[in-house]
């Protein structure tokens, strides 16, 4: 560090071009003659911004004036070989009025060992890897029967990893507060600042915070070192990820102060006409005697500020103090799965007419609550929930999940009818939720897999950290995650084994239950029960205690339960994907929902040689399963129609939806099933009608036999007589190309914001072409990064972070997100004897972001 003090100095001073990141001003474009040094890709310097290149969104700089720039050119690179061999301190800009949340996602050093004395300052970590947080080193790794993960984590590697965050803190700091978030650290992490060891947290799920005010170096470099251990394996059932795999801000207040979590907004009176908002704000007072003004202003959805109320308070030193306000909204706009409109409350606290401190929380106004006899009614409406359990994992994309990926994913439920998700069986990343409360989906949130007793397969689970751990582990979920409109219920453990017909069992609910209900009143507790038949808690009072009775497949018990307690509340929190688990859901309007085990097959939970858990809607990779169309007819409003056919002939085999049999000769009866939610289908055989069926009431698939002949296949489906759905396949000859789409073409240079692109095979008229699987190659030409890519084969042991992949019934899919401001880049596919094809994506500049 001292070596690149006197570097800078030695350089820079003299050209009187001493850089200060004093931030908070945008600049789109830089012109030549002028330097930036700018804090975009963690620490760097960069030869393109003195080329006049556009600057990447969100960057923060000051322009100095170029009086020195040939001799200041000429030094440039060994300045910045030097600069990137001492390693990398990031500025945090100064600090202006208020409060300040700084992203610390860029510019760490990682390394995937064990070093000794790697949390002191002056610990050489030059040789590490630099690279971005959100990072999950286990799904870069390769995929081996001994990894110690086994078929929990999916045969992806664990151990031990270090990630080293040199940064400075400006002198103006000094006197304020300064918190360090972590999102999620998987697992078993240690974190030091400077050396000093600042806490050690089990749980990878749960956002892990530390103030850092008394250990900084202001004005100075401080180093942020984090251990994480994932040694102790097998310690899931499924896959975890490794690494500090969610966001991480730095937090910068005033002594008077928001807490953290300290806005609680809820909304006690709603109807079409008025809305009581009430916001519950906890202010934390480590200053001097101050009198302060507390103003609560509600911003609607248009931007426009529509409620205010302000109070004035004299907080004394060391105080803290929760402050309630109420204000009443006329004809607001209610927060629904149609509508998903959010509101904002912006907190502005000032003490002699200065702001201190300024946060602003997004929330819905919406009601519910859970009837015994009619399930669930938001807004005065009964809804019927229609749920799936997801875990945390984005296929190719490990446990690193940009918020694009759950983006489509979420979008292709609700064209099944998906309208909730629960997240099993622990907290997700906070952006999750974020994004539930905008598109409008319903959120079980859901603590803990184990309590005290273990599960199989995961010796080094939860089990080992319950006693110490529950009650902060909880706090910090239910804190975090009140305000979010999505979330309906929260679950506190799925399928437990603790034994509940002991007074400890039904101790370790109720104060479970009871924190929560201390820290959030507004939401119902539940717990994902096992089989109750057998263990008794629909006999012995456990079930009782509960708000929501929920419980894990089993529907008929679920249903018998009801009947014989009328009072309860039920809801399945976990179910099959079966017609019979269907049908009671469909038929007793008592259970307020089910929840599809699960929305999308996840990695782990496997023995090898497959990786992966198939009871999803869709496959890891996103493609579709017969049970993805045969939900759609059972859930979805919007009318279709779909045909499957058994692969082999006289209705063997599984069911396909092509019209290609991987065997011509032997290949002669067809038999088909056809799934709609039309009153009829007609199925028509190279333009012949093969006759009208109406589709069963018990929600059985229409089917029909018929002899094979190459050419078209097509069904069509009527309401009232209209056809209002169509289905036609074709047979395809060999494939001969390759056809490329994306789920979005333009993308904003941002991490989260990524494409998700599928490649077919087709034949030469353009057909899809199933049976001739073969390995493609993805190049990318330009500014464009290629994230992971996928088939979603459960046995395919193929790198994710490869450029090649083998397609799976002619299917492959490509992750990919923008890696400059602006322009744009290609991601060409080819493929052996194919004719290779390319999709172009372009980049939002930050002009056009605005
Ligand atoms: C359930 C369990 C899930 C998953 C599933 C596998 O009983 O709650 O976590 O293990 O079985 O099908």
């Amino acid at each position: 560090m001292a070596l690149r003090g006197f570097l800078l100095f030695l350089f820079w001073m003299p050209a009187g071009l001493l850089p200060d990141l004093t931030a908070q001003m945008q600049v789109e474009r830089l012109d030549r003659g002028a330097v930036a040094v700018f804090q975009e890709q963690g620490c760097y310097l960069s030869w393109r911004l003195l080329a006049g290149e556009p600057l990447p969104k969100r960057t923060k700089y000051k322009l100095e004036p170029m009086k020195f720039f040939n001799l200041f050119k000429r030094l440039m690179p060994a300045l910045l070989l030097i600069w990137m061999a001492a390693g990398c301190s990031d500025p945090v800009p100064d600090f202006t009025d208020g409060r300040m949340v700084e992203s610390l996602n860029h510019g760490w050093k990682f390394v995937h060992d064990d070093p000794s004395g790697a949390e002191a300052v002056r610990f050489n970590d030059s040789d590490w890897r630099t690279l971005n947080v959100p990072h999950d080193w286990s799904i870069e790794g390769e995929f081996d029967r001994d990894n110690p993960t086994s078929r929990g984590g999916g045969y992806l590697p664990a151990g031990i990893g270090w990630y080293r965050k040199h940064f400075s803190v400006p002198k103006s700091a000094e006197d304020r507060k300064v918190w360090i978030n972590f999102d999620g650290l998987m697992a078993s992490s240690d974190v030091y600042i400077n050396g000093e060891h600042l806490g050690h947290r089990p749980y990878g799920y749960v956002p892990i915070s530390y103030e850092l005010t008394p250990y900084l170096n202001y004005g100075k470099e401080n180093v942020l070192a984090v251990r994480i251990d994932n040694t102790r394996q097998p310690a899931s059932r499924w896959y975890t990820g490794a690494g500090i795999y969610r966001n991480v801000k730095l937090i910068v207040t005033e002594p008077l102060y928001v807490e953290k979590n300290g806005v609680f907004v809820t909304t006690p009176e709603v109807s079409p006409d008025q809305a009581t908002v009430r916001v519950q704000t906890t202010v934390k007072n480590d200053g001097p005697d101050a009198e302060m003004v507390l103003k609560t202003t509600l911003v609607g959805p248009d931007g426009k500020k529509v409620a205010a109320d302000s109070l004035t308070f004299s907080m004394a030193a060391g105080e803290n103090h929760t402050f309630d306000q109420s204000v009443e909204l006329n004809h607001p706009h209610l927060w629904s799965l149609a509508t998903p409109t959010m509101y904002a409350n912006e907190t502005e606290i000032r003490v002699n007419g200065k702001p201190v401190d300024r946060l602003t929380t997004p929330f819905g106004i919406r009601s519910f609550y859970f009837d015994a006899a009619t399930g669930f009614h938001l807004n005065g409406e009964n809804i019927r929930l229609k749920g799936v359990c997801l875990h945390h994992d984005g296929g190719a994309a490990g446990a690193a999940v940009p918020l694009g990926v759950w983006e489509e994913r979420l979008e292709r439920l609700r064209e099944v009818g998906i309208n909730a998700i629960r997240l099993s069986h622990n907290p997700f990343a906070t952006e999750f939720l974020d994004l539930c409360d905008r598109m409008g989906f319903f959120v079980m949130n859901e603590t803990f897999d184990t309590w005290r007793a273990k599960k199989n397969h995961a010796d080094f689970g939860y089990q080992h950290y319950f006693d110490e751990w529950w009650e902060a582990d909880t706090r910090s979920v239910v804190l975090r995650d009140r305000n979010h409109p999505s979330v309906f219920i929260i679950s506190v453990g799925n399928e437990i084994r603790d034994n509940l017909n002991k007074e400890q069992g039904f101790t370790t609910y109720k104060m479970q239950h009871d924190l929560i209900h201390e820290l959030d009143g507004t939401r119902p507790v539940t717990m994902a029960l096992f089989r109750p038949n057998q263990s008794g808690v629909y006999q012995n009072g456990f079930a009782e205690m509960m708000d929501v009775v929920g419980q894990n497949y089993r529907e008929n018990e679920l249903a018998d339960a009801s009947r014989d307690n009328p009072h309860w509340k039920v809801i399945g929190t976990e179910n099959g994907h079966t017609r019979q688990a269907f049908l009671i859901w469909r038929d007793n309007p008592s259970i307020a929902g089910h929840f599809l085990w699960t929305g999308y097959d996840y990695l782990g939970e496997a023995d090898w040689p497959e990786v992966s858990h198939d009871f999803g809607l869709f496959d890891r990779a996103g493609f579709t399963k017969p049970r993805t169309y045969e939900r759609q007819s059972w859930w979805s409003d919007e009318p279709m129609v779909h045909i499957f056919r058994r692969e082999h002939h006289l209705g063997q085999g599984g069911l396909v939806d092509d019209w290609t049999p991987t065997d011509f000769d032997t290949y002669d009866e067809a038999h088909l099933e056809i799934y709609t939610n039309c009153e009829e289908v007609e199925v028509f055989h190279n333009e012949r009608s093969l006759g009208i069926q109406k589709r069963p009431s018990d929600a059985s698939p229409v089917s029909y036999r018929l002899t094979f002949q190459p050419g078209t296949i097509k069904a069509t489906g009527r309401i009232n007589g209209r056809e209002v759905a169509v289905h036609e396949m074709q047979t395809a000859g060999n494939p001969s190309a390759i056809r490329i789409s994306a789920s979005k073409t333009t993308l904003e240079n941002d991490w989260n914001d990524v494409s998700i692109v599928r490649v077919q095979l087709v034949d030469e008229n353009g057909i899809p072409s199933p049976n001739r699987d073969q390995v493609l190659t993805f190049e990318m030409e330009g500014d464009g990064e290629l994230l992971g890519l996928d088939n979603g084969a459960r046995d395919s042991h193929e790198s994710f972070i490869s450029n090649k992949r083998r397609t799976a019934r002619g299917q492959a899919m490509a992750i990919v997100r923008a890696a400059a401001g602006s322009g744009n880049f290609k991601l060409k596919v080819s493929g052996d004897g194919l004719e290779s094809n390319a999709i172009q994506l372009n980049i939002k500049s930050a002009e056009n972001q605005k």
